[in-house]
């Protein structure tokens, strides 16, 4: 849920009124932790300030993880905006009083290449895409273009190929979900975060089958049998994304690295739902960072497809 000051802008200093209102709306539109849009925004000097919001997502994300990863996405779309105009970006990320500040400057004029140019069309476009995919396969040279926008962001990904990765996921996947699950007080407080209780979330638009089913474990989810979610990981394109490290700026480049690869498969027609629920658990990150032989720190998992039906 945003407040008085998420996602806003205040004070525009040298950007235009029209340039202020084309940055905030990207921004506004990030994919973000229960929609809830942890971040504040000032723009000022031919910059743009991203400031990590404490929020009180305290069972969900007791340490900030997904409050982080969100930002990374904001910022994703927000230099994505300021390229849309024709400027130049550069990003310099630090901490301030332990929350995460993105500042973008621009200093000159600059023409968006073509990727950025498709991936800023896509930024109001793009969303959360939970139903079960259209039965056609991701082809190769798209997962390659995919991984690519991954790794331009500032992370790194591995895609769970084959019926024993599948499976592997699938059992750490049934896992958390039982963990969420049974927990009574982080349901209610997931529960107060849907539409139906004034929450940010709209209920009606998670996933009741396979991966994105157990991708946001609620109360009234129907805990899937191990071999049917590892078949049903196993016809998706399910792809892990991971940082060298696990520090609180890695949590920004994974979520700006996931952004960037989600606008490009969207650019492309493809949809996408990520999960990072089964990932607060530290036993899920090792166990698919071993299971997958996966050098780096697992953040978040997507799924992409093309949509079964129209949106
Ligand atoms: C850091 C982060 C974590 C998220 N975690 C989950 C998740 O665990 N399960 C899920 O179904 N969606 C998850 N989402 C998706 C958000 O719920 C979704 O982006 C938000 O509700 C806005 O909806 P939209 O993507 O359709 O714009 C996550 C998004 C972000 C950025």
């Amino acid at each position: 849920m945003s407040t008085a000051t998420g996602g806003a802008a205040r004070g525009t200093g040298e950007w235009s009124a029209a340039e202020s209102v084309v940055l905030s709306r990207a921004v506004h539109h990030a994919p973000s932790v229960h929609n809830i849009r942890p971040w504040s925004l000032t723009l000022h000097d031919r910059a743009a300030e991203l400031r990590e919001r404490p929020t009180v997502l305290v069972q969900h994300d007791p340490d900030g993880r997904d409050r982080r990863i969100s930002c990374g996405t904001a910022v994703a779309n927000l230099v994505l905006a300021i390229r849309g105009l024709g400027r130049t970006a550069e990003v310099v990320l630090s901490s301030s009083a332990g929350l995460v500040v993105a500042t973008a400057t621009s200093t000159g004029r600059a023409e968006p290449t073509e990727a950025e140019r498709r991936r800023g069309a896509a930024v109001l476009e793009r969303e959360s895409y939970r139903k079960p995919f259209a039965d056609a396969e991701v082809p190769e040279q798209v997962r390659d273009a995919l991984l690519e926008a991954v790794v331009d962001g500032g992370a790194t990904g591995r895609w769970i190929t084959g019926a024993d990765e599948s499976l592997g996921v699938a059992q750490l996947l049934c896992y958390a979900a039982r963990v969420f699950h049974d927990n009574p007080d982080y349901q209610r407080e997931l529960h107060s975060w849907t539409t139906a209780a004034g929450g940010s979330l709209r209920w009606d638009a998670l996933g009741e089958r396979g991966l994105a089913a157990v991708g946001l474990t609620t109360s009234r989810t129907r805990l899937p049998d191990e071999a049917v979610l590892a078949s049903r990981i196993a016809q998706e394109a399910v792809l892990v994304v991971g940082t060298r490290a696990d520090q609180p700026l890695d949590q920004v480049r994974a979520g700006t690295a996931v952004q960037q690869a989600w606008l490009e498969a969207t650019s492309r027609g493809l949809v996408a739902s990520v999960s990072t629920q089964p990932l607060h658990l530290v036993e899920v990150r090792n166990g698919l960072a071993h299971g997958l032989g996966f050098a780096a720190a697992p953040q978040i998992l997507v799924r992409f497809g093309y949509p079964a039906e129209r949106r």
